[in-house]
């Protein structure tokens, strides 16, 4: 499905992205593999890249080759670590990346971002001018950001996934003249290094989740779906969000609809 494919998988060195990666090159994809960290497993090539920082995102996307098929943005930081380097891993660095390496994508390639069930906040109308103001935020001014619209803890990991997830939508013909689309996979709780992380945030509220479910979710359950939204079978799939979350989502909106 992927032969003379080649993909750029972010966060490759665990959990969902490791899962990707091994899956992409598996079904014949030329993975290039980015992260701060070596993966264990070799999929192809690996680049080590801080999405932090802009000098370093600049390094990388100089690196990469021209004329590739696919980028799947799963690098990301869990809610426990400082909300300054949470907005700029799963935000800020994110859009900074897929716009630096857009004049580099093959026409017709398709570029995933991985939110969560965390950002489906982004259509409440409180949330909107935070998102509407993150819309140019660069690097420089993330912790001026963060004061302006006191965002703090574990809110920028909601934020940031929110931010993302409106990012998505609003360029869903951003790039249409050349047949590139994106889109976003929202999963609900997985079993990856950073479970844990989302658990000790959310407290009794994850576990309350964590009983709706009849178990949390694998890397491999969301590997094949972003494979898919990478892949010309989805090809009029564009700036859309699809979450992957054994039924949460559905769950929190027959609730709020009273169905
Ligand atoms: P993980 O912690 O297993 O993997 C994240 C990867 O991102 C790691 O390999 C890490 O080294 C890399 N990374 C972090 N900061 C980086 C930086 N500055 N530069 C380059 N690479 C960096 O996490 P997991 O669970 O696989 O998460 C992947 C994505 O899925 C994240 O965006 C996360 O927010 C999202 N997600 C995860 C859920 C879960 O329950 N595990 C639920 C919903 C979304």
């Amino acid at each position: 499905m992927f032969q003379g494919k080649t993909v750029v998988v972010t966060g490759a060195a665990s959990g969902i992205g490791a899962a990707t990666a091994a899956l992409l090159a598996e079904r014949g994809a030329d993975v290039i593999a980015v992260d701060l960290n070596r993966p264990q497993r070799e999929f192809g090539r690996f680049l080590r890249a801080d999405l932090s920082d802009p000098a370093s995102i600049d390094t990388l996307a100089a690196a990469l080759p021209a004329g590739v098929h696919g980028l799947a943005n799963i690098a990301g930081l869990p809610p426990t670590r400082p909300a300054e380097q949470v907005l700029k891993v799963n935000l800020v660095g994110l859009k900074y990346l897929t716009t630096r390496l857009v004049p580099k994508l093959a026409d017709g390639a398709s570029i995933v971002n991985l939110a969560s069930l965390a950002g489906l906040g982004w259509t409440e109308p409180e949330a909107k001018p935070a998102i509407d103001d993150s819309e140019h935020l660069d690097f420089d001014d993330v912790a001026g950001f963060c004061a302006r619209h006191r965002i703090e803890g574990a809110r920028s990991y909601f934020f940031s996934k929110e931010a993302l997830i409106v990012w998505t939508l609003r360029n869903r013909w951003t790039w249409r003249e050349r047949g590139i689309r994106m889109n976003a996979v929202s999963p609900g709780p997985v079993d990856t290094p950073i479970l844990k992380d989302f658990i000790e945030t959310l407290g009794a509220r994850a576990e309350e989740d964590m009983r709706t479910m009849d178990r949390p979710g694998r890397p491999g359950d969301i590997a094949p779906v972003v494979a898919f939204l990478l892949s010309d079978e989805s090809a009029w799939i564009r700036g859309t969000n699809v979450p992957v979350d054994g039924g949460m989502y559905s769950n929190v909106l027959c609730q709020m609809h009273g169905f």
